[in-house]
């Protein structure tokens, strides 16, 4: 029997209106395959703090760790600016609660009738992809802040176990292809002390563990520029701290042309090749423990209005089915439905594109002409 238990924490703005669109995916994926998904929906963010006074619960910190995957919209907004905690500090709770320390962020075309979209030229961007995996347990996000009014400190610090699991991830993936990936670590060796231990514990494991993966040094700085120029040569892995993680993997949407359209899945564990075998974060159904959120955020300049791409979201929830629930066939169903609606112009159809890809359908009508593909592939 496939599927599991769902804690979905949907948050604030923009993240309800995606949340609900990929979940009707879900409801037909569940339909066509009978497969069983429990669903339990709670509040994180903005959403949390105006009913408890707090980011996020106790109570939905311990069903984080009780459930099979966390299906998470976005947290934050203005009208919390001043609030303490703040909205995102949920989220960050709740990736620590859950120790889902390896944040895999693809960056690649859903379609290829998106390359013309981006701000490269087509014959520099084209091709491009590359999965950034992002430590995201750690570095300057954590550890003991100091806030006060004339002051702020956040030590950015990482010890070897937490360094040589996330690579560990980064050296599993890669050895999922034939030939292996190559793996990019990107640091700030020249500069910060903890980005030297980083170096020097990666190269290690990469040695002992992955002899066989091309593992390359490269300073976070350049590859931002790079990243623009050159973004093609990075086609494999990038595995790195929190904060150049996040960084960097915005500038992924802004490669692709819609910061809309980027999933992620942060992981507690390597992906298991085959399935079931028990391993480091494993769940009750034989998958990873993982947390499946867009990269974007709650994007408040456009929530209310019906207006946000789903397409981060519903490739979020493939995410979820390949690494959580080993449905890697349904996984591919619904990124190849999204894949088509995209390309239905190039079909002779008419373009279903939200306002971030230039184009006038609103969240509705596109998700709509996602779930028609997926009930279409599911059905042949
Ligand atoms: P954002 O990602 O919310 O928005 C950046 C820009 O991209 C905006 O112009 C927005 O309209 C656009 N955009 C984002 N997602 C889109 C979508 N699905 N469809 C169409 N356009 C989209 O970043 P921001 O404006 O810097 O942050 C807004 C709030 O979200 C802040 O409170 C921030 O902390 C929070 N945030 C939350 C998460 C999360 O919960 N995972 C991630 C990033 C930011
Ligand atoms: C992201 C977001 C979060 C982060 C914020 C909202 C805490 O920007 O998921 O990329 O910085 O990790
Ligand atoms: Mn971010």
């Amino acid at each position: 029997p496939k599927g599991g238990k769902l804690l979905i924490l949907p948050g604030d703005h923009i993240g309800p209106e995606v949340v609900s669109e990929a979940l009707k995916v879900l409801d037909i994926i569940e339909e066509a395959t009978g497969a069983k998904f429990e669903r339990d929906f709670d509040l994180c963010g903005g959403a949390s703090l105006d009913k408890h006074k707090d980011s996020v619960t106790e109570a939905v910190l311990q069903k984080s760790v009780e459930v099979d995957a966390v299906f998470f919209g976005s947290a934050g907004g203005p009208e919390w600016g001043h609030s303490q905690p703040n909205p995102e500090s949920g989220l960050l709770r709740i990736r620590h609660k859950m120790q889902i320390f390896a944040n895999l962020r693809p960056c690649n075309f859903a379609s290829k009738s998106l390359i013309h979209r981006s701000p490269i030229k087509p014959e520099i961007i084209s091709g491009v992809d590359f999965t950034i995996i992002r430590e995201n347990c750690g570095g300057a996000y954590y550890g003991s802040k100091v806030e006060e009014e004339d002051y702020g400190c956040d030590p950015w610090e990482y010890r070897r176990s937490e360094i040589e699991r996330v690579v560990r991830v980064a050296g599993a993936l890669a050895m999922q292809h034939d030939p292996p990936l190559p793996v990019w670590s990107v640091d700030k060796a020249n500069v910060l002390a903890n980005s030297r231990v980083w170096r020097r514990i990666t190269h290690e494991i990469f040695e002992k563990e992955f002899p066989k993966v091309n593992i390359r040094d490269q300073l976070a700085d350049s590859l931002a520029m790079l990243l623009i120029t050159k973004p093609t040569a990075f086609n494999g892995l990038i595995v790195t701290d929190n904060t150049f993680g996040d960084i960097l993997s915005d500038e992924s949407g802004g490669l692709t042309g819609s910061l809309g359209l980027l999933p992620s899945a942060s992981l507690a564990g390597p992906p298991a090749a085959r399935g079931a075998e028990p391993g480091l974060g494993r769940n009750s159904v034989g998958g990873v423990v993982g947390l499946y959120e867009p990269v974007h955020g709650s994007a408040p300049d456009i929530s209310g209005k019906g207006l946000a791409n789903p397409v981060g979201q519903v490739l979020s929830l493939a995410m979820m089915l390949r690494y959580s629930f080993n449905m890697n066939h349904e996984a591919e169903v619904v990124e190849q439905a999204v894949a088509k609606v995209l390309d239905s112009k190039a079909d002779g159809g008419l373009e279903v594109r939200t306002g971030d890809l230039g184009g006038k359908a609103g969240t509705a009508e596109m998700s709509e002409a996602i779930q028609r593909e997926v009930r279409r592939l599911l059905k042949a």
